[in-house]
């Protein structure tokens, strides 16, 4: 027999799009600035703004620029900010102590931040790269990442941080046991109440390009990220990641990069339905402005269909360089 031919569709999805209306009352997930985390990049100096060519939009701050700009974040509804230091070439050093120095330039911003809009969430970023001679994340001898060595270090920069009035550490090393070791210190020293936001699946990208010209590493690197970063082949391997990081204390937890990585926000959301986070790099953020700047596409569309992509892959909020033009036209602020 065969089946009666419908004179009419049996559903049509185009009713409830027809109008702007329609269309808002049936959508499934929100952008909001207070999905937004918005690094800023650290320098010395005084009122410096020193744009980074790889980076059209995004320039080092000297540090009383960084505090303007956490007070932009408070106007505009983004509730943390996330600071990266470009750190002198004399102070990089195969020991890395820079570091852990309370006087350090991040440590500097912290404090400087926290006085003047304490309402903002500062986040950091606990690996060694902006301080180590090479490049790396880890401390290295004879051509080896040491691991154990590394996460002592990380212990010490993370206490400063942790001193300097930071709200939110954020390793970003990938050495094993880092979590655990920091919640321990931390608790021990009285940093009871210090989040953790793991970047639980780092994968060894090409998209962290432009982040490595903004903090003065690109020139250094020696070899590669390989033996400590993930594979982008892996998928389980992130989840057990994560896993491992919450086992250890992390509050929250990161995916990075971002865009080629949504079906792992997808699945480390599933799985543990932790607050989640995803890290839109550099690299992806150079890609929508730099062909925006071209005319090839519509970079406030882009801009804004990509957020909502972590949105709908599960991420509770967004680390990215858009944040301050993404919460002004969420704001209608344009
Ligand atoms: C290093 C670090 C990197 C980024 C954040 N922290 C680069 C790297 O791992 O080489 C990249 C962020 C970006 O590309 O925007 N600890």
């Amino acid at each position: 027999m065969r089946p009666i031919q419908a004179a009419y569709p049996a559903a049509r999805f185009r009713r409830v799009r027809r109008t702007d209306a329609l269309r808002r009352l049936t959508q499934e997930n929100l952008l909001a600035p207070g999905d937004l985390i918005w690094p800023l990049f650290v320098r010395d100096g005084v009122d410096v703004v020193e744009p980074i060519a790889s980076m059209p939009g995004v320039a080092r701050l000297s540090v009383d620029r960084v505090v303007r700009a956490a007070e932009e974040a408070a106007e505009l509804g983004i509730p943390a900010v996330c600071l990266f230091p470009y750190t002198a070439a004399d102070l990089r050093t195969e020991d890395c102590a820079e570091a852990w120095n309370p006087d350090n330039l991040a440590n500097r911003a912290i404090r400087a931040i926290k006085s003047a809009v304490p309402q903002i969430a500062v986040m950091t970023d606990v690996a060694l790269d902006p301080y180590n001679i090479n490049g790396h994340d880890g401390l290295v001898r004879d051509g080896i990442i040491l691991n154990d060595e590394t996460v002592e270090a990380l212990v010490k920069m993370a206490l400063a941080q942790a001193e300097a009035g930071a709200d939110i550490l954020g390793p970003s090393d990938m050495m094993d046991g880092r979590i655990g070791a920091m919640r321990w210190a931390l608790e021990g020293a009285g940093h009871k109440d210090v989040a953790i936001l793991s970047y639980a699946a780092k994968y060894a990208s090409a998209f962290y390009g432009p982040f490595r010209d903004a903090v003065g590493a690109s020139g250094r690197l020696v070899g590669d990220k390989k033996t400590y970063q993930m594979n982008p082949a892996n998928s389980d391997e992130a989840l057990r990641l994560i896993e491992r990081d919450l086992m250890e204390g992390a509050d929250m937890v990161m995916v990075k990069p971002g865009m080629p990585y949504l079906d792992i926000c997808r699945r480390v959301k599933d799985t543990f339905g932790v607050p989640t986070y995803a890290y839109q790099v550099s690299g992806e953020y150079a890609m929508i402005r730099g062909a925006a700047e071209r005319g090839w596409i519509n970079g406030e569309a882009a801009m804004m269909e990509s957020l909502m992509g972590f949105k709908r892959a599960g991420c509770d909020g967004i680390l990215s360089y858009f944040a301050p033009a993404a919460a002004r036209l969420l704001s209608g602020l344009t």
